[in-house]
């Protein structure tokens, strides 16, 4: 039976490890949502990296992780520490990633993350050849496995590639600069059709394709020697049904069924019905502007002083790639902002920032998408930014205001949100009021519109779309043949 095999660098499991006791539940992320009909239809197999390093764990654990990934049809690849340090916390995380959201002063060019690259992504695409059957198709995922799409198509000319990426994909200028950017090209090139969040990163490939290879491009597709290859936006949405009937079913909670999180956002509603809640959740990256959005706050208090007692920031950040030193640095300066603000603006019965340094079991997610009035989201730079989706989604009375950055790829589809400029502090401080003392009536109509969008192009019909795109090229090819 013909099947897709779905490759990514982490799998969509979480696995649990107790004492040599080994089981899998599935990941709540939005990418192993989207892909769940794409890989239980028709035998799927979703390979990826199962979070183990090889020297810290025996044989036999490996082995049975092997088994109950095998039961979830996933096969997973095992990490060695040399791998993990120079190929995820390395290439990926040091140079791909800064360099991909124009970070470029905290990219690190280093041979041996180049090597430790290039070898994990030839181990993956080993395990991917084993498992392939003629006529199967391979969809690969995101900025760690930019050279499979080459490797497997060079053993395997006969299967359909596809790949997405999942991060921005930057101008021919910033692009330019890497050592390696003809063989990170060439690997992508490897696929039949390859996917962006948006037509502007969509737009910075094919002019890095053309000026760096010199391939003629046009619109929407490259022609190679041999072949050719097409490049299309597909805006990745979110399980849109999932999160709305959460929320509805969150609100209709009663006092015993509530959790803690959820009675202590109603008791502070309760105790301050004036008072409203701006959210902001990501993980603690540099690319989100977690700093410039504390310090933006911070103007706002400063400019707006009758807001002080009536507004709280719940910011939560998600622990992420600590060992990366830019990580390290940005964790220290958020705690000293946060401290800061808090010292210098709380009062005995108010604390102006509410920060929690951790992630979240998803119920507490809706709790804090449904409690809070605005959500401040602002990032840098990001390739799309689910939780901008997430949160609207979960505004089921439709009030709410979304405070969004224009660098996000989001921005693209929710115009109704109130965009910002996420450098601009004086800009963000005078929009926080205007969210905040926004009519219900303006707020109604602004998510009713985004609300209407996210739920027909939710993360399956992404899926599906993709999938679509990459059958018909092949019938094409065949027809061709
Ligand atoms: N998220 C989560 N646990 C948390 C906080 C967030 O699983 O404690 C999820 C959130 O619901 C969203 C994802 O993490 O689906 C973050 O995706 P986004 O595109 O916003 O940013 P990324 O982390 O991929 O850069
Ligand atoms: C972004 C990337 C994903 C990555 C995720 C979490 O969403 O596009 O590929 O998996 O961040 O990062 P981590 O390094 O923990 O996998």
């Amino acid at each position: 039976m013909l099947k897709t095999l779905i490759v990514s660098n982490r799998l969509p499991l979480q696995l649990n490890i107790k004492n040599g006791k080994v089981s899998s539940s599935p990941s709540v992320g939005g990418l192993a949502t989207g892909l769940k009909s794409v890989h239980k239809e028709s035998n799927g197999l979703w390979i990826g990296w199962n979070g183990l390093i090889q020297e810290d764990v025996d044989s036999q654990l490996v082995n049975t992780v092997e088994k109950v990934v095998k039961e979830q049809q996933c096969a997973s690849v095992t990490l060695s520490k040399d791998d993990f340090d120079g190929f995820y916390y390395g290439f990926s995380n040091h140079t791909i990633w800064p360099m991909f959201h124009y970070f470029m002063e905290y990219a690190k060019f280093s041979n041996d993350y180049w090597e430790s690259y290039k070898r994990v992504n030839e181990k993956f695409a080993q395990v991917v050849l084993e498992n392939l059957e003629e006529g199967d198709t391979v969809w690969i995922h995101d900025y760690q496995l930019m050279l499979l799409p080459q490797l497997i198509k060079e053993k395997r000319p006969d299967v359909s590639v596809g790949f997405f990426l999942h991060i921005p994909f930057p101008s021919f200028e910033v692009f330019r600069t890497i050592p390696w950017r003809e063989q990170i090209l060439n690997g992508l090139l490897g696929a039949d059709l390859i996917g962006f969040h948006t037509y502007d990163y969509e737009r910075h490939f094919l002019s890095s394709v053309s000026r760096i290879l010199g391939y003629a491009t046009s619109f929407n597709s490259i022609t190679l020697a041999d072949r050719v290859v097409t490049v299309d936006s597909f805006p990745m949405g979110i399980d849109y049904e999932k999160f709305s009937s959460f929320a509805k079913a969150n609100q209709q909670q009663t006092d015993t069924t509530q959790s803690e999180l959820q009675r202590r956002l109603y008791h502070h509603q309760e105790e301050t019905p004036e008072a409203k809640m701006i959210l902001s959740i990501d993980r603690l990256d540099y690319t989100k502007g977690i700093a410039n959005r504390i310090k933006a706050y911070e103007r706002f208090l400063e400019k707006y002083p009758e807001y002080i007692e009536k507004v709280r920031l719940v910011m939560l950040a998600v622990p992420s790639r600590s060992n990366v030193k830019q990580y390290k640095r940005l964790k220290k300066e958020i705690d000293e902002l946060v401290g800061r603000i808090n010292g210098k603006f709380a009062t005995v019965s108010w604390t102006p920032i509410w920060y929690f340094y951790r992630s979240m079991p998803f119920t507490n997610l809706i709790d804090l998408y449904t409690s809070c009035e605005v959500a401040l989201i602002t990032p840098i730079r990001d390739g799309m930014n689910l939780v901008a989706k997430e949160y609207v989604a979960c505004r089921t009375d439709q009030t709410g205001v979304l405070i969004l950055s224009e660098m996000a790829g989001a921005a693209k589809e929710m115009n109704e949100a109130l965009l910002i400029n996420p450098n601009d502090m004086e800009l963000i401080a005078d929009t926080i009021k205007e969210a905040i003392e926004m009519p219900v009536s303006e707020q109604k109509k602004r998510n009713k519109y985004m609300q209407s969008r996210l739920k027909r192009y939710n993360v399956e019909k992404w899926a599906e779309d993709f999938m679509n795109k990459l059958k018909s090229i092949k019938r094409t090819e065949e027809l061709v043949k």
